[in-house]
């Protein structure tokens, strides 16, 4: 596969074709994900739930961060790699501008950070010099304990409100990508016709412009996942498969369906 860019997801979504992307934590994932021609990977700080085995991604450092993405770029062979900022690593921006460099230098090609208008100087500030920003709103792991557990967001008017206005934010600071994680379908179609980025949803019904799935939600390996998750190494013979399976299905409109997704 040619490298994918942030401009030819952008030249996707003029065309109006979806894309995917699968998160990875390790080279030998990386390199099959890359084969089986899934646009995007995400080194995601979900690592400390599904590699580490926390409760929730807290405890995920800059330096576990660092020897995931060296591990996947050794393997990728082409797909853009989102390297995630984990929590508390960007509280300023010039601690931002730091640890994005360092994330940067492991092999991402962008880096993602979660929260709307508080982020504003710093995507504007990483963008300038040069490092490209995917933005993440809606359910934002990071801030499992001000959100009060891992719960669907921008559920009433004022609360929608909000996630839209960020949205709109972070495009006009710079941000090259959005991850939409957990809100009703119809703020999600509304958020992905308004803004000119891409916009990846994950739980936030079919009407955006690509999906995130997590490895081992995406593979089965997850005991009790949740509702808008897949297993599509169901039947598949190879891995390989199982990613193909999930890239056909986003961009012939059958995942997410109705079952996956959440209303008002
Ligand atoms: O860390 C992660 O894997 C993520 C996805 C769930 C979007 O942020």
């Amino acid at each position: 596969m040619t490298q994918v860019t942030a401009q030819s997801l952008l030249e996707l979504k003029r065309k109006r074709e979806k894309f995917v992307c699968v998160t990875a934590y390790d080279a030998g994932f990386a390199a099959v994900i890359s084969r089986a021609g899934v646009e995007t990977i995400l080194i995601g700080d979900s690592l400390g739930m599904v590699v580490q085995g926390h409760r929730d991604t807290l405890p995920v450092s800059m330096d576990h961060m660092v020897y995931h993405i060296e591990a996947v770029s050794r393997g990728n062979a082409g797909s853009l790699l989102i390297g995630d900022l984990p929590f508390m690593s960007y509280s300023d921006t010039e601690k931002t501008l730091h640890n994005s460099a360092r994330l940067m230098r492991s092999g991402a090609h962008m880096v993602k950070l979660e929260g709307g208008s508080w982020l504003c100087e710093s995507i504007n500030k990483l963008t300038q010099r040069g490092i490209p920003v995917c933005a993440h709103l809606g359910l934002t792991p990071q801030s499992v304990n001000t959100l009060g557990g891992f719960k669907v967001q921008g559920r009433s008017e004022a609360a929608a409100r909000r996630i839209s206005d960020d949205a709109h934010e972070v495009e006009a600071a710079g941000a090259s990508l959005l991850v939409l994680e957990c809100i009703p379908q119809q703020l999600a179609a509304a958020i992905s016709r308004q803004l000119t980025i891409p916009v990846i949803g994950i739980g936030a019904g079919p009407d955006t412009d690509a999906q995130v799935l997590v490895l081992h939600d995406l593979l089965g390996v997850t005991p009790s996942p949740p509702r808008f998750v897949k297993n599509f190494m169901a039947g598949q013979d190879s891995v390989e498969g199982a990613f193909r399976a999930f890239s056909s299905a986003v961009k012939s409109g059958e995942f997410p369906a109705e079952e996956h997704s959440f209303n008002h």
